[in-house]
């Protein structure tokens, strides 16, 4: 007990640093629990995440050995536009970044097929988002009613 009271007196400072959901601590400084006052870390944005061009990465261990806030230094990367189904449309939800979803609706008449939600997800291929899965198709009713109809195929059986 009497250790462990000295040690934290030694190590006065600041603990480990802020957690982000847009940044991640970079490695060098993972490891460690105690920072003197003045130190700097920095971060490295999530994917999903762009950083800022004119926000450093960084916060500071404080005289009152606190972490200085971090600011927003990266911003949510943009996906394209989603795509419109023919004979149906695209809901934005709330905006076209990472981490949101549409929703599609299919006109008077028509059924959805496919999924009627996708959202902006990180790619496997590079930094850049994407759409998860596929716009969806609004197929006729009446069409459809017709097509799937299994006896309808014509028997191209002969008997002579
Ligand atoms: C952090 O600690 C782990 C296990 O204790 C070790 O394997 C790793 O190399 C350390 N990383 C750094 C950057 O010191
Ligand atoms: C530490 O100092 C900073 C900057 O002066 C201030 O914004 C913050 O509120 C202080 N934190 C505490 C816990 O006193
Ligand atoms: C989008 O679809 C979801 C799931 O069906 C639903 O809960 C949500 O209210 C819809 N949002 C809009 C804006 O239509």
């Amino acid at each position: 007990m009497y250790f462990s009271c000295a040690f934290c007196f030694l190590a006065a400072g600041c603990g480990t640093p802020t957690i982000l959901s847009f940044a991640e601590l970079s490695k060098e400084y993972k490891n460690q629990t105690v920072f003197p006052v003045g130190k700097t870390v920095k971060y490295t944005c999530q994917p999903g995440y762009v950083k800022h061009p004119q926000i450093s990465p960084t916060i500071m261990c404080l005289e009152n050995q606190t972490w200085s806030e971090a600011q927003e230094f990266c911003k949510r990367r943009r996906c394209d536009h989603p795509g419109e189904p023919e004979n149906g449309r695209v809901i934005v939800t709330t905006d076209l970044f990472f981490g949101s979803t549409v929703n599609y609706t299919c006109n008077e008449g028509h059924r959805l097929v496919g999924t009627s939600q996708r959202q902006c997800v990180t790619s496997s291929s590079g930094p850049r988002v994407r759409w998860s899965g596929d716009v969806p198709v609004c197929q006729s009713k009446y069409v459809v009613a017709g097509a799937e109809q299994p006896d309808k195929k014509p028997n191209t059986a002969r008997e002579d």
